[in-house]
């Protein structure tokens, strides 16, 4: 009998075999999971777009005209944020940023913020997050509409102290038994809104290609 034949030998390259096997097809079942979870979060995010800004009030081609951004001093996340740039005539007129809060009760949340040139909050909706149904899930146009409490808000309207929670003893509601995800979402609104007031001008400039904003 050779080497090869014995008996434990055989069943160790059995084994050995089915377990590269797996690992191969678990590898595969995740990418292409993590393929179909980019692709709905961009249809939900294109769709969101259109929510937030009417077609007729941009005539750029708003999907090829983004950059992208890292500002973890504002934001308190490292995540790039795509930033779509809506122009009437090759004037400003809004950006619609995707952001994410670091601090919801279940981790990341991301969310569309869009604001108009003047630094009006044109509208905010959730891209997604993994808050708890019931409780922190409200932030979702699609369970309640508190996310329209941020539309016509600008960074002082309500007053600094009025961007938090009416718990924290700002303007905004929280919900029965859950504080810590309306808290993140206004956090993150409000940074978006001091990253705006800051960068505007920068944000819209054309030499401020895809990737090299800032
Ligand atoms: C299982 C479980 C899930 C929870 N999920 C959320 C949530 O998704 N969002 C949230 O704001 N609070 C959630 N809470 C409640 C928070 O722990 C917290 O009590 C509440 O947000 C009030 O926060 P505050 O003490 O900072 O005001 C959850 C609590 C439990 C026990």
């Amino acid at each position: 009998m050779t080497a090869l034949m014995h008996p434990v030998i055989r069943s160790g390259i059995l084994l050995a075999v089915i377990a590269l096997f797996g690992t191969a097809l678990l590898a595969a079942v995740n990418d292409l999971t993590r393929e179909r979870i980019i692709e709905q979060e961009r249809q939900r995010t294109l769709s969101q777009l259109h929510q937030i800004i009417p077609t007729g009030n941009f005539n750029n081609d708003l999907l090829a005209d983004t950059i992208e951004i890292n500002a973890p001093e504002f934001f308190k996340h490292r995540d790039a944020i795509t930033v779509y740039r809506a122009r009437m005539d090759d004037r400003p007129v809004a950006a619609l940023l995707t952001v994410t809060a670091p601090d919801g009760y279940n981790g990341d949340i991301r969310l569309l913020a869009g604001i108009a040139f003047d630094g009006t909050v044109l509208g905010v909706r959730i891209i997604s997050h993994r808050e708890t149904p019931g409780l922190g899930d409200p932030i979702e146009l699609e369970r309640s509409d508190w996310i329209l409490g941020f539309t016509g808000k600008s960074l002082d309207n309500p007053d600094p102290p009025g961007w938090a929670v009416k718990k924290d003893g700002g303007k905004f509601d929280q919900f029965t038994g859950a504080t810590i995800s309306p808290r993140a979402v206004v956090r993150a609104v409000q940074n978006t809104l001091l990253y705006f007031a800051a960068n505007r001008h920068s944000i819209f400039d054309e030499s401020a290609k895809p990737g090299n904003a800032e």
